[in-house]
């Protein structure tokens, strides 16, 4: 009989044609091979290599029990293709090899993630496994490391682990039998015996959300962050518009006691489509960042891709860098290496005038726009289908786009921002990522144009003035 990982192997090589021949297919971020992508899982720097599992169904284009899927790189651009390197073949996870983080455990590459069952019933259960590798490709799994503790539904999943002092902790996404989102703190000596903490982070009666998913824990600037993705938040302004939301919570995490003392909650990206992001040390011990380009439930099944048996990509890597108690981030430095056909365009000054300049446009680019000022609003329209906008009077920043969901729709996702001085725009294909000041606000987006073309038309109603710079990617 086929193992899971020989039929999802041969999956792939099955669609392989129709998937290349998607025009939107991205050209510079990770995506699956074929069928479903979700969470970036298992994220770590090990032996000179980067390591970037994911969330992966490769049987259809919906959710379902899923595998961890394996990218390579020396240098977090290029990537490898692996092994799967898990799948739901067990009965502790035969539902899905949920998500999950890695670390490096006397050079043997540790794996921790959920294992999602149904039971007979239909009835949830889960576990908290470990699977571990001695060559980074093929890993061995070792079962159940903990299972369900009091006080918690089976909604209890997505354990990142790191070490702190000689002490391995756990952090874990859960729903209280009150039905409140919590952050549960585990430790262990040996990575095998865990010792319940109790929970570090989380609402109560209903105030911030039923569900926390895919929480991360690290230090950072002095202060301990807390990752996290509540569900059940409502919208309230501009902020909490998608479906479910990723965010942080910046404090001090006392590791004696178990209490971590935090600050209120901020949104990570103020675009469409944003979730799960998981953080690692890179090779000069900055911390980088990744996320699912996409959001649970949210038009999932609307996405064009599908035509083409897959969906769904990773968000670029990004470095974050605590700016008192605000995460900033900024794509990391590495993305020079795709640079080609530069065009700069020195004092650029614009009246109440629409503008396309010679050289910038294209399907995979990066623009800059440095030292910017302005009256009114500067907006700049991309294949004429999602813009970007910024009102110097109201101080707002807006990206709008034409739904793929509803066909005539516009729909767009908003900040406040007091000044905007920089905007560095990476377009890839059907994908746009914007940091606002260096990373002080971000906005990320899937696009599908109906007519291809390369635009990329800038305008204002009032007066703006920057430098431009562009460059070609890949
Ligand atoms: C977040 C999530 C996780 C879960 C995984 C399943 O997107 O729901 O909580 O482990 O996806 O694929």
């Amino acid at each position: 009989m086929k193992s899971l990982i020989q039929l999802a192997e041969e999956e792939i090589k099955k669609y392989a044609s129709i998937v290349e021949s998607d025009p939107n297919r991205l050209r510079y971020h990770l995506m699956p091979p074929v069928g479903l992508m979700n969470d970036p899982n298992g994220l770590i720097y090990w032996r000179g290599e980067y390591h970037v599992f994911y969330q992966w169904m490769p049987f259809q284009t919906t959710h379902g029990a899923k595998f961890w899927g394996h990218y390579t790189s020396r240098d977090l651009i290029h990537w490898q293709t692996q092994v799967p390197a898990l799948a739901p073949d067990e009965w502790f996870d035969r539902n899905g090899c949920y998500s999950g983080s890695a670390v490096d455990n006397d050079g043997v590459l540790t794996l921790f993630y959920t294992g999602n069952v149904k039971d007979d019933q239909g009835v949830r259960h889960t576990y908290q496994c470990m699977a571990i590798s001695n060559d980074g490709l093929h890993f061995e799994k070792k079962g159940v490391v903990i299972h369900l503790p009091d006080g918690y539904t089976a909604h209890f999943r997505d354990p990142k682990v790191w070490k702190h002092e000689n002490t391995w902790y756990m952090v874990i996404g859960a729903q209280s039998a009150q039905l409140d989102g919590k952050a549960v703190l585990f430790r262990s000596h040996d990575l095998v015996h865990w010792e319940h903490v109790g929970a570090i982070a989380g609402g109560e009666n209903g105030n911030f959300g039923y569900m926390w998913e895919c929480p991360d824990v690290f230090r950072l600037g002095g202060k301990d962050v807390l990752i996290v993705c509540p569900q059940g938040l409502q919208p309230e302004g501009m902020h909490y518009q998608n479906v479910y939301q990723a965010g942080y919570f910046v404090g001090q995490m006392n590791y004696e006691t178990g209490q971590y003392a935090h600050g209120t909650f901020t949104e990570l990206d103020r675009g469409f489509e944003f979730y799960a992001p998981q953080t690692m040390v890179d090779e000069y011990g900055r911390r980088i960042m990744i996320a699912w380009m996409g959001v649970p439930d949210q038009d999932e099944d609307k996405h064009p891709t599908i035509a083409y048996r897959w969906v769904h990509a990773l968000t670029l890597p990004r470095e974050l860098v605590l700016v008192g108690d605000k995460l900033y981030q900024r794509p990391i430095e590495q993305l020079q290496l795709l640079r080609s056909d530069e065009v700069h365009y020195p004092n650029v000054s614009l009246h109440k005038e629409t503008m396309q300049f010679d050289g910038v446009k294209g399907k995979t680019v990066e623009l800059l726009l440095k030292h910017i000022e302005g009256q009114g609003v500067l907006s700049i329209d991309i294949q004429n289908d999602v813009s970007f906008s910024y009102d110097f009077e109201k101080r707002v920043a807006t990206l709008q786009r034409e739904s793929f969901a509803r066909q005539g729709e516009k729909e767009k996702r908003q900040c406040v921002l007091s000044n905007l001085r920089t905007l560095h725009i990476f377009i890839d294909t059907s994908s746009i990522e914007i940091f606002l000041n260096e990373g002080e606000e971000v906005f990320t987006a899937r696009f599908f144009p109906h007519e291809k073309n390369e635009h990329i038309v800038f305008k204002t109603n009032g007066r703006a003035a920057f430098h431009l710079y562009k460059w070609k990617l890949c």
